[in-house]
């Protein structure tokens, strides 16, 4: 049997990793600054990460939800302390679109609504209403197609202030990332996120902040959302929740109540991804890597910005983004090549840097020295 094709690949296989590096079969040692895109959040096989999910392995792995799980219990208080949202609710599930789906399915119980407005340049996963919610027409199957999902301009308070004066009684959600990922690393305005919440007030509409990749202390913040000043209704995660190990959730505000088999999963909140994300959240409390992810961060930004060949640097924390312009566009590439760094994208013509929240300075100092280096070598052979 051979696999279903669906990505072009690195040619690189990696066999071991360890805090920011990774190696392949060769030996050769790479600096991931991609984090298997954002995953990895505390860094690759962290000691307590894995001790903490050797131990339960040794005792359960898994059994369903229809017993008690105290772990998830335990995962919730310890998230609440972490995120600062002690009052909502924690429901489980495995990945990102998954998150957003349920997401998107209790608004539209809660209220009763069908339409969910999205916006430009959004990603929220390939399921059916979450890639419906994404703005990418070459991922939307015919069968996902629906008028439910209405796109607006990012970041433009105008044009969603009318839609809700026209359609208010309809709107079921708002879903909008923190910062967009996909898209090309595009912070949404503080303004902009108090207007969702004003709106979504004013008109009984969910606010759903999707944070699968601005979440989870990356930008600095528990949720980058929470530079605005304002909660959403309900906030979804996943990738930095466990690590690497599959685990993904929603937490949902407490007027918004539960009903027996509204929701539900086998996999989700299993003991081991209960161990995982445990593991995660007391690393991020116990060494500070929100603190980490801000400073280390502002170094890459204020360095970057520093470069006259890279334009338009952004982002928060450790989720940053910059335009490479036509002359070099070999340059992901390259670092890779040349330097064995692995960076993210973003069509067309952006570099994305999502490491790990403990990304050391040294590292970010290395990663700084080699892309002036390639952008030298590249204006050298223009
Ligand atoms: C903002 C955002 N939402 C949702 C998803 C989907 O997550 P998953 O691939 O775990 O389904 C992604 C994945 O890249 C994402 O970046």
């Amino acid at each position: 049997m051979n696999l279903f094709d669906v990505y072009p690949l690195n040619d690189v296989t990696i066999v071991k990793a360890k805090g920011s590096y990774v190696w392949d079969e060769q030996g050769n040692q790479y600096l991931d600054l991609y984090g298997g895109h954002a995953v990895i959040s505390i860094g690759h096989t962290h000691p307590h990460w894995v001790k903490r999910i050797e131990e339960q392995l040794e005792k359960i792995a898994f059994y369903s939800n229809s017993i008690k799980i105290p772990l998830q219990q335990e995962l919730a208080k310890k998230l609440g302390e972490v995120s600062g949202k002690e009052d909502y609710q924690l429901f489980l599930c495995n990945s990102g679109a998954e998150a957003n789906e349920n997401a998107l399915k209790l608004a539209s119980f809660y209220n009763g609504r069908k339409k969910i407005i999205a916006f430009s340049k959004s990603f929220h996963g390939r399921t059916s209403l979450a890639v419906a919610a994404t703005d990418n027409k070459n991922i939307v199957a015919p069968v996902n197609e629906t008028d439910n999902v209405v796109f607006l301009p990012f970041n433009d308070e105008e044009a969603l202030g009318a839609y809700f004066e026209q359609h208010g009684k309809e709107v079921s959600s708002v879903i909008v990332e923190g910062i967009q990922g996909v898209g090309g690393i595009n912070v949404a305005s503080e303004s902009f996120l108090k207007t969702i919440r004003a709106l979504c007030d004013k008109y009984g509409a969910v606010y759903i902040a999707d944070s699968v990749q601005c979440g989870y202390g990356r930008s600095g913040k528990f949720f980058s959302h929470d530079f605005a000043g304002v909660n959403a209704d309900i906030y979804t995660m996943a990738k930095g929740m466990g690590n690497g190990f599959p685990v993904a959730g929603i937490i949902i505000a407490p007027h918004i109540k539960p009903k027996h088999f509204q929701l539900g999963t086998t996999f989700g909140g299993n003991h081991l991804a209960c161990a995982a994300a445990l593991a995660v959240l007391e690393v991020i409390r116990g060494e500070k890597l929100m603190g980490n992810a801000v400073m280390v961060g502002k170094y890459l930004r204020e360095e970057l910005a520093t470069m006259p060949e890279l334009k338009n640097v952004r982002g928060r924390g450790l989720m940053i983004g910059f335009d490479v312009p036509e002359a070099l566009g070999p340059l992901k590439k390259n670092l890779l090549a040349n330097h064995k760094i692995f960076t993210g994208e973003a069509k067309p013509n952006v570099i994305r840097l999502l490491p790990s929240l403990a990304l050391k300075k040294k590292d970010a100092e290395e990663f700084i020295e080699a892309l002036k280096e390639e952008i030298a070598a590249l204006h050298a052979t223009a």
